[in-house]
């Protein structure tokens, strides 16, 4: 709890909610790139604590598949290691790590060429009963022949499913080819498209928060709701992925999937239910209600910047073209963008979008400012009223906070005091929050695709991204620099500030 806050939202000890694993079905998943970062740092550690929390029944194998051959006891061994990477000691002790590593095989087999096919496809059938689950963690370049591979050996069947990951392409028509090819094998309602934010604890709140308490949605539109901060900042760099990201860049990289996404649920109309048709239905209404930037106002609207050296943490680091080795990159590593949503909820609110690499802090969160109140009863002394700010904090300390204006106690007068009434997760919850790709995984083998991005939503998104990267083209200018460790260029700064607001810190 930080000073002068209200308080953390007190829960009873006996009354501190837990969470409950439901076992899923039986299943069988072939993980792709089973040797791969993904899998290793992310796949196979949220698999183990779903394994660990009892959500998995007896009847659940995983198949890991890469091209080289390996006996099962490596790969086991390596799954082990990535475990102990990855997984918090207190669990990794007992006796479950051992039952989790009984569940995995290893098959080898090429994603370009036909080696290995024909086993994988014996190895499976012997699951037939079960639900079939293939993740592609691997380039995306081998999402088709993966694809075509899985149809021609008879592994696309029935339901199996099918979960790929971003870059779902690199703009609309990359992305359109992409998902024809995947559609030629796999139709729409089989095809899990990740974007990993949406398994975000947080994010999920949002939408509790908004649809299952009377409080907020009658004033979560225009006529109560200043403007809408969307900030996901990285203190990390590009790390190993130079490649990948100098072809990428923020607004590919992040943008477009998953501050996006952010937008979309705060923005959304309420769906009609959970159900997934009906929440995509919704996102892909505001997706369509953006407004273009392109050339004509991208300079105005859009800020792109680039790290230079710095200290980030206390540690000093390079700059960007110097950690990629590309002294000429223009590439964007932060983007401040100003978004309108058109619509009768939300003309005249806008929607500050930032993320980026190098920044001062790893800090994720959506702040929602209402207007100021319509005339103040309380004199100089009292104070200035501030507006009141609603902050879903993504990551790190996952939670919600409300500032509100309280009167600050004590005879002293009437003096204001600005005050979070705050709820912090961890300390509400009995549970740490699980990572989210426990959350999508899980949710695949139920057949649940509401946190997973339709084919219309994934293209829609593009279509509002391809304008601002050639309006920069065309622009030809380079991205702003930004000292690492700091919060991005100034530019970014005067973007905001432009309109007489500030970006939001934690607090006043
Ligand atoms: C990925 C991006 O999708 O999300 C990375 O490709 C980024 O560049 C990452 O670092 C951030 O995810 P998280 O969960 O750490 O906020």
């Amino acid at each position: 709890m930080q000073d002068g806050s209200i308080g953390s939202v007190r829960i009873e000890a006996g009354a501190r909610m837990k969470s409950r694993a439901i076992p899923v079905a039986p299943f069988v998943l072939t993980v792709f790139g089973a040797t791969g970062d993904l899998a290793r740092r992310k796949l196979l550690p949220a698999l183990f604590r779903r394994d660990f929390a009892g959500q998995l029944p007896d009847a659940a194998t995983i198949f890991g598949v890469a091209r080289g051959p390996m006996p099962r006891d490596e790969f086991l061994a390596m799954v082990r290691s990535a475990i102990l990477e990855h997984v918090p000691e207190s669990k990794t002790t007992g006796p479950e790590l051992d039952r989790f590593l009984a569940r995995l095989d290893y098959v080898a087999a090429d994603a370009e060429g036909e080696n290995g096919w024909t086993d994988l496809a014996a190895a499976l059938s012997k699951y037939a009963e079960r639900i079939q689950v293939h993740y592609l963690a691997t380039a995306p370049h081998l999402f088709g022949p993966i694809c075509e591979r899985l149809g021609r050996y008879g592994l696309a069947k029935g339901d199996s499913r099918i979960v790929i990951e971003k870059p779902i392409g690199k703009d609309v028509e990359s992305a359109v080819r992409l998902n024809q090819t995947v559609g030629k094998i796999f139709p729409e309602e089989r095809v899990y498209r990740i974007d990993h934010y949406l398994g975000k604890e947080t994010v999920q709140n949002l939408m509790a928060l908004r649809f299952a308490n009377a409080l907020f949605e009658p004033l979560w539109n225009a006529a109560h709701i200043d403007h809408v901060q969307i900030t996901v900042a990285e203190s990390i760099g590009v790390e190993e992925r130079g490649a990948y990201y100098d072809e990428s860049g923020a607004l590919r990289d992040m943008v477009q999937n998953h501050l996006l996404q952010l937008l979309c649920l705060v923005a959304m109309e309420p769906p009609y239910s959970l159900e997934a048709a009906a929440v995509r239905d919704e996102k892909l209404k505001v997706l369509k209600s953006l407004e273009r930037i392109d050339e004509t106002n991208a300079a105005v609207l859009t800020v792109p910047g680039q790290y230079r050296a710095g200290a980030c943490n206390g540690i000093a680091v390079p700059g960007y073209t110097d950690e990629i080795a590309n002294r000429q990159s223009t590439t964007e590593t932060f983007v401040a963008l100003k978004v309108a949503v058109a619509n009768w909820r939300w003309t005249g609110v806008p929607f500050y979008l930032r993320t980026g690499k190098r920044l001062q802090q790893r800090s994720s969160e959506i702040v929602v400012t209402f207007r100021k109140v319509p005339h103040s009863i309380f004199n100089s002394e009292s104070g200035k009223a501030l507006q009141t700010r609603l902050v879903i904090r993504l990551q790190p300390d996952e939670g919600i906070k409300l500032w509100l204006m309280i009167k600050e106690p004590g005879p002293g007068g009437m003096r204001l005091q600005y005050t979070p009434l705050d709820m912090s997760f961890a300390e509400a919850f009995d549970v740490s929050v699980p990572d989210a790709y426990e959350r999508l995984l899980m949710d695949v083998v139920r057949g649940n695709a509401t946190l997973f991005m339709r084919r219309d939503e994934v293209e829609a998104a593009w279509c509002w991204i391809d304008p601002i990267r050639q309006a920069w083209s065309q622009m030809n200018e380079p991205p702003r620099p930004y000292v690492a460790g700091s919060w991005g260029p100034s530019a970014a700064v005067a973007l905001i500030e432009r309109d007489g607001r500030t970006w939001a810190e934690d607090g006043p």
